[in-house]
């Protein structure tokens, strides 16, 4: 197993599987009365957030406790990087205190691999600005895999992934490891937040891009909606929200053009109303809330195998 976990680039298939069958493991402590394993006692993570999170840092705090760790969070406000300190500086004074793994996320692309290159104990990348989330994709692989039959069952399934892509580390890394899981990916946005080069990379990693969700819809056996990331955004993307929603929503219109049953993910936070609709984030087929119980499992999964390794295993 690889020693950081920076990019989906960091795993093969093989290894996705594996982490797959562990987090399935872990999954089950959750409906424990006392969910504790022993695996990383005595061990320090700390989660050094340098953007706002809620459900990635929450989840690996749980991962992290629930596998006995000592957990520390850490954010930009309230510490000393808001008076000046380096990146540098300030993860190599928190690691010094005999940390034994770091989760961070930065708005910087490449933060996390820029870090790992500075430390000798594992980085695990929560989202590096506009570049990679792997845990988020591996959480989202584990949740469709469930949900479409087990071990191998993404072989050859379509999956549209849709929204605002150019800002999407999440559509970055799940491009990446849907494509090794087997499955057929579709990336669906307007013009005006398709990455940039988006023609050559998709014809060189084997997906598909569309500028038509009404087009994909009925022929993909489940769809991921991203957020529309305003907080990333500089000018004037599209028209208004209402056009947006027209185009590129899942409006509860457009739920009656999925097959039945076809799973229906987002990782959160929603806009709901913009890219989801209230109908489509409730449907039966939404699988938004197993992603996040699923999130735990995975991230308890991968500090296991990065941190507790062979010794333990
Ligand atoms: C994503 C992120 O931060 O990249 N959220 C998450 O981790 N659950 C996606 C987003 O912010 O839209």
């Amino acid at each position: 197993m690889t020693k950081h976990l920076l990019s989906i680039d960091d795993v093969s298939a093989e290894e996705i599987q594996q982490l797959f069958a562990t987090a399935a493991e872990m999954h089950d402590v959750q409906k424990r009365e006392v969910k504790k394993l022993p695996a990383l006692r005595g061990r320090t993570v700390i989660n050094l957030f340098f953007e706002d999170s809620t459900r990635t840092r929450s989840s690996f705090e749980i991962a992290g406790k629930w596998l006995s760790a000592d957990v520390i969070n850490l954010s930009a406000k309230g510490s000393s990087a808001s008076k000046g300190e380096s990146l540098r500086d300030t993860v190599l004074t928190v690691t010094a205190m005999g940390v034994d793994g770091l989760v961070m996320r930065h708005s910087a692309s490449g933060a996390a691999h820029q870090v790992a290159g500075w430390l000798d104990i594992p980085v695990i990348n929560a989202g590096d600005g506009m570049h990679e989330h792997p845990t988020q994709a591996l959480l989202d692989g584990y949740t469709l895999q469930r949900q479409l039959g087990g071990p191998g069952s993404l072989e050859g399934k379509r999956i549209a992934i849709v929204g605002d892509l150019t800002h999407s580390r999440v559509f970055r890394s799940n491009v990446k490891s849907l494509i090794k899981l087997g499955a057929s990916v579709t990336a669906v946005a307007p013009p005006t937040l398709m990455p940039s080069g988006i023609t050559e990379w998709a014809k060189a990693d084997g997906f598909a891009t569309s500028y038509s969700l009404d087009d994909v819809l009925p022929e993909v056996d489940a769809v991921m909606m991203l957020r529309v990331q305003r907080e990333r955004m500089s000018g004037g993307y599209f028209p208004t929200s209402r056009e947006y929603t027209v185009g590129y929503g899942l409006t509860r219109q457009r739920l009656a053009m999925l097959r039945e049953g076809a799973p229906i993910l987002h990782p959160g936070p929603m806009n709901r109303g913009l890219e989801i609709s209230p109908e489509a984030a409730d449907a039966a087929s939404s699988r938004i809330l197993d992603q996040v119980s699923a999130g735990v499992a995975i991230r308890m999964s991968v500090l296991y195998h990065l941190l507790a390794g062979e010794e333990s295993a």
